[in-house]
């Protein structure tokens, strides 16, 4: 079953036009990964997916309903967890508090996320103002998760953090993986997006170009959409 479905969704910032025509679904259990160089409309679309911008025309469904046009809020309590681009928690509240803030009742407690990131759980009377930056991503996501989301979306999670740490995140993106559980992603380290995603879609200058598994993305199209 689909859980997310967008149809030739179109946005714009004022009277600047941002997505052109995007077309994307997430299945339930599925990683999906969303692709594009820089400014191609990824992050815009999440936001519209979010109704943090406006979809002018197309539809967005989710759980088969059109959320296209709700408000933020309720689009995020119809189950969909937001990790944004530039992770941001919030400051002055420390790791615990940070948790407790978005969760909602399910299956992802505050002592899972502490599980999963270990790192988090001896920080946990920290402010999160005090923690790295890639201290902060795992932050960020494990307060995702303690909304309970049935889609857990990520935009450029492993952005600017050190190897080591990326594996970190990345293994645990493996996990909720393994669990069941529904993610779409942004990210452009493709040797590690790629293994752990069910299938992928491609933007260009705000519209789908590829709609396929990651073996259909050849070199030469790699080059094409997503090379340097
Ligand atoms: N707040 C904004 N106001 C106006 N234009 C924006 C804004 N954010 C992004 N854009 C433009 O929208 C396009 C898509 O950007 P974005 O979705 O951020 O791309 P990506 O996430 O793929 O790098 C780009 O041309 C970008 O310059
Ligand atoms: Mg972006």
């Amino acid at each position: 079953m689909s859980l997310l479905e967008l149809e030739q969704v179109e946005s714009f910032y004022g009277a600047s036009q941002a997505l052109f025509g995007v077309s994307l679904d997430v299945k339930e259990g599925e990683v999906v990964a969303l692709m594009g160089r820089n400014g191609m409309g990824k992050t815009t679309t999440i936001r519209t997916i979010f109704g943090l911008v406006r979809a002018r025309s197309g539809s967005i469904r989710f759980l088969g309903q059109e959320i296209a046009g709700q408000r933020a809020h309720r689009i995020a309590r119809l189950g969909l967890g937001l990790v944004p681009e530039g992770r941001r928690c919030f400051p002055n509240l420390t790791v615990a508090e940070n948790l407790a803030v978005a969760a909602r009742a399910g299956t992802w407690t505050q002592g899972r996320v502490f599980d999963l990131f270990p790192r988090l759980s001896e920080r946990r009377d920290q402010y999160a103002s005090t923690l790295s930056g890639g201290e902060q991503q795992m932050l960020a996501i494990g307060r995702a998760l303690t909304t309970n989301p049935r889609l857990l979306v990520l935009d450029e999670a492993t952005e600017g953090l050190a190897p080591v740490i990326r594996r970190d995140i990345w293994e645990a993106l493996g996990k909720l993986k393994a669990a069941g559980q529904s993610i779409l992603v942004v990210d452009k380290t493709l040797s590690e997006l790629l293994p752990v995603a069910d299938r992928c879609f491609v933007l260009e200058k705000g519209a789908t170009v590829f709609a396929g598994p990651p073996a259909g993305l050849t070199p030469d199209l790699q080059d094409r959409y997503l090379g340097v």
